[in-house]
């Protein structure tokens, strides 16, 4: 297999005595990517992946398909189509677990990639945890991830909370968190950053506040369904977030999560509960960790990673197969890891590269997943199936308007009970 991938390297120096070992397709020499990375930060690490690829296989013409829209809330139902109709791209962006296995492998949209954790020496590369349970079917691994999100960030503009004397340590309770939010109300600023045009960002703040109520242990058992969603403490959680409503800025509904990320760093809001994509936002913005932002873990929840990780799949009957399976080398080598993650927010899912290239964030995330305990995201389709997904995010839709938690956990009852029983 490997010498496979070397002639696509060699394409553009002998295409005309390799043409005849391509498939149809591959002869145009192109590669579609799809994913939805826009926002600055984003379109700025995928770059780096693409710059990667391009040096590692010149000649390659790269077609960047990308839906905007933060979460994938608008790629995924494009990206359902064009699978369902027979027209898919190359290779596109999925999270483990649920979304990769359930609505693209299951549905036989994929090919396996087992083949190259072999030849690319990849078996000890990456975290076992994550490969064998969230990306294998029947001895089958499917993706290969291009850098590991921590979901439970609580960010912060340093010079507008050191203004008004709100000290943030290394960890923070929900109480401490209030206490800074009733501060900041009172001098007039509007406390925490929301940017939920897409509704899954109020989902997140949700889910992050869920696993400060319950833990990581208690969180697992949610989603095993040995803990129901109408439990005292899950309704705590609710609670609590329907207070957080009360500091969140007036035009949320309005703005993306890079633009609330925005506000954050022009200091119009001081907190904003975001994956550490944010980080990219930060970066590309030339902000400065610690003198104008900083970051501590979602109140409550210090210990835990909420891991959203980034994958890639290689489509069954991709079009343009062997410039796919090259560009999943290419997003699995260092190179290529180091290039982009730096970029991303993420930590390389690679736990063999070199740590000097990573700023103190990356350096706080890589520790805290080496130590903490790891748990699936939901808003980010690892830890349920997409309906369940969806249906949360309907929920709290409906929540932030009745603020009424029993309907709330009542809803979500419900779409559990219908999503274990589609299983
Ligand atoms: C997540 C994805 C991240 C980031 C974020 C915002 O689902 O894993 O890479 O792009 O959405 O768009």
């Amino acid at each position: 297999m490997y010498n496979r991938f070397r002639l696509v390297a060699l394409a553009t120096v002998s295409f005309a005595v390799l043409a005849p070992l391509w498939t149809q397709a591959a002869e145009d020499g192109k590669l579609e990517v799809f994913s939805w990375w826009t926002s600055g930060g984003e379109s700025a690490a995928l770059e780096a992946l693409f710059a990667t690829y391009k040096k590692q296989y010149p000649g390659v013409e790269i077609v960047n398909a990308t839906v905007a829209g933060g979460g994938g809330s608008a790629a995924r139902p494009v990206l359902q189509t064009r699978l369902a109709g027979g027209n898919p791209p190359d290779t596109w962006q999925s999270h483990p677990g649920y979304e990769l296995l359930g609505q693209y492998v299951d549905p036989g949209y994929c090919e396996p990639v087992t083949d190259l954790y072999k030849s690319d020496g990849w078996d000890n590369a990456f975290p076992k945890e994550l490969v064998i349970n969230l990306m294998t079917k029947d001895r089958k691994i499917y993706a290969v991830l291009a850098g590991i999100h921590r979901g439970n960030v609580l960010w912060y503009n340093a010079k507008l909370l050191e203004k008004n004397g709100i000290k943030v340590g290394g960890q923070m309770t929900f109480d401490e968190f209030f206490a800074a939010c009733d501060k900041l109300k009172e001098a007039g600023i509007a406390a925490l950053g929301v940017g939920d045009s897409g509704i899954w960002t109020s989902a997140q703040l949700f889910e992050n506040t869920l696993l400060g109520v319950l833990g990581p242990k208690d969180w697992t058992d949610l989603f095993r369904g040995t803990i129901q969603w109408d439990d005292p403490r899950v309704k705590q959680a609710m609670r609590l977030f329907a207070k957080m409503q009360n500091y969140v800025n007036p035009d949320h509904s309005a703005l993306s999560w890079d633009q609330a990320i925005q506000q954050l760093i022009e200091g119009k809001v001081a907190f904003s509960s975001m994956g550490d994509w944010a980080d990219g936002e930060f970066l590309k913005a030339k902000q400065k960790e610690k003198e104008d932002f900083g970051w501590v873990a979602h109140p409550g929840t210090s210990g835990s990673f909420i891991v959203v990780a980034d994958g890639f799949a290689l489509a069954k009957g991709a079009p343009h197969k062997e410039a796919a399976i090259a560009w999943l080398k290419s997003i699995g080598s260092k190179e290529a890891q180091e290039a982009f993650n730096p970029l991303k927010g993420s930590i390389p899912a690679r736990t063999d590269v070199d740590r000097s290239k990573f700023d103190g964030y990356h350096q706080w995330s890589m520790d805290s997943f080496a130590k903490d305990k790891l748990v699936a995201s939901c808003v980010h389709g690892e830890a349920a199936p997409a309906a369940f997904q969806q249906a949360l995010n309907d929920a709290v839709t409906a929540f932030m308007v009745d603020k009424n938690v029993d309907n709330f956990a009542n809803s979500l009852v419900q779409a559990a009970k219908e999503s274990q029983s589609a299983k």
